[in-house]
């Protein structure tokens, strides 16, 4: 059975996005960006919350010519050549290939897109990573912690879900980002 992952960049008190709506902190030099892209590369299908989906949609268009860094040119091929799930209720259509929304949120779905799925799927957008791990599908999560503290704003864990966690890798990277990757029990 494949496997849902949740990857999040996040400031070292836990948020994704400052509360002015900010994440320009969190934006991963080229060696978080290369390892990244190496956790992203087998990945089949992404499930992504609307808002999620708004900010990554850029990597459809971005540039890869010949003048584009090597790391952005491989994370646009990479974002491109996978299936996207989009959850909303009011986008119209999606802007990029490969791309369905889905209305409504039903765990029984993504269970049977799980086990019928042969490659692994992650799943973006702390809010909605959110229900999917309160609905007990996330199987792993990946966290980069940034060394900044923002001191509140959007939280990259959800309130309310209590999970033990089972510690599968961690390193540390030049700029002083941690990342962690952890089994869900
Ligand atoms: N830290 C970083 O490195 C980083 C990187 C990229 C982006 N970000 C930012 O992090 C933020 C993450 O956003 P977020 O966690 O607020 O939102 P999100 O989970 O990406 O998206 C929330 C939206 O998903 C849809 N949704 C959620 N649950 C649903 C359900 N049960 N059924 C149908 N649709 C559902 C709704 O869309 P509708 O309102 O359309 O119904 C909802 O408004 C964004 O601002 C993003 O730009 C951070």
């Amino acid at each position: 059975m494949a496997r849902l992952i949740y990857s999040a960049i996040a400031s070292l008190d836990g948020y994704v996005e400052d509360k002015q709506g900010e994440f320009d902190w969190a934006a991963p030099d080229d060696q978080v960006h290369a390892f990244v892209n190496d956790l992203e590369r087998p990945i089949g299908t992404y499930l992504y919350g609307r808002r999620m989906y708004e900010t990554m949609v850029f990597w459809e268009t971005v540039s890869t010519s010949a003048d584009q860094d090597a790391v952005t040119r491989d994370f646009a091929e990479i974002w491109r050549a996978a299936e996207k799930i989009v959850y909303s209720r009011t986008l119209q259509a999606p802007s990029s290939e490969r791309t369905r929304i889905e209305r409504e949120f039903d765990p029984a779905a993504i269970r049977r897109l799980k086990e019928s799925s042969a490659r692994d799927l992650t799943v973006g957008g702390a809010e909605f990573a959110g229900e999917a791990m309160a609905a007990g599908l996330v199987d792993e999560c990946h966290l980069f912690l940034v060394p900044v503290v923002v001191g509140g704003g959007k939280r990259a864990l959800p309130d309310d879900v209590r999970a033990q966690l089972e510690l599968l890798d961690e390193r540390c990277f030049r700029s002083g980002v941690v990342h962690l990757h952890y089994r869900l029990r």
